[in-house]
């Protein structure tokens, strides 16, 4: 089993996932708005499968996704981390924020140090990320991040999308 390591940052910390994380899910799945990019909305039984799945993921491949939480106060918002489903082609860095804490920098701030993570300790010469056309928040991230596009590619559910890579001193 892979030990999960913990991420620190100005505001945040970055903590592996747990069954307490739950009702996080829960609410933000609930949330169609919220969700919509994301593969929501869904069920409360739907979204324990996905914490499942985050949980998984570090198991099965050495890497996956955090949960973000606030080192002052321990609220946790949403999620950040290293995303390859079995059968796509590349990995990717990947965000999710309750819709209440979006606009502050979290997703910005805590990417940086996943992408750090990435090159330095898992030893990745590249971190990449993806998302539909129509996803400007995802899109406007990635270029915040320096990203530029490198690729256009039809994943396997048909959906075509840029492909960005990240800087590794992501600005
Ligand atoms: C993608 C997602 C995580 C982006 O969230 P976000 O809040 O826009 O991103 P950040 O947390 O980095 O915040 C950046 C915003 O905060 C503002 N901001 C405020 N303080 C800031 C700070 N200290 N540092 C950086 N930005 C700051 C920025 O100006 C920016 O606002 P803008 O987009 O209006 O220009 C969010 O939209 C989301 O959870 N979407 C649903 C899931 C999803 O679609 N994931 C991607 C799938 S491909």
């Amino acid at each position: 089993m892979t030990s999960i390591p913990t991420l620190e940052t100005d505001r945040l910390t970055l903590r592996a996932p747990q069954a307490e994380d739950f009702p996080l899910y829960r609410d933000f799945y609930a949330d169609a708005e919220g969700s919509g990019n994301y593969g929501g909305p869904l069920r409360p039984d739907e979204a324990f499968r996905r914490l499942a799945a985050d949980i998984g993921h570090w198991h099965l491949r050495g890497f996956g996704k955090w949960i973000i939480v606030f080192r002052q106060t321990g609220t946790a918002v949403g999620g950040c981390g290293l995303w390859h489903p079995m059968g796509w082609p590349r990995h990717e860095l990947t965000w999710w924020l309750l819709r209440a804490f979006r606009g502050q920098g979290i997703a910005t701030e805590a990417s940086r140090a996943v992408i750090l993570f990435a090159h330095r300790t898992l030893g990745w010469d590249r971190v990449e990320t993806h998302m539909r056309d129509t996803n400007q928040p995802a899109r406007r991230l990635a270029e915040r991040l320096g990203g530029t596009v490198t690729d256009r590619v039809t994943f396997p559910d048909g959906v075509t999308r840029d492909v960005f890579l990240l800087p590794e001193g992501a600005a």
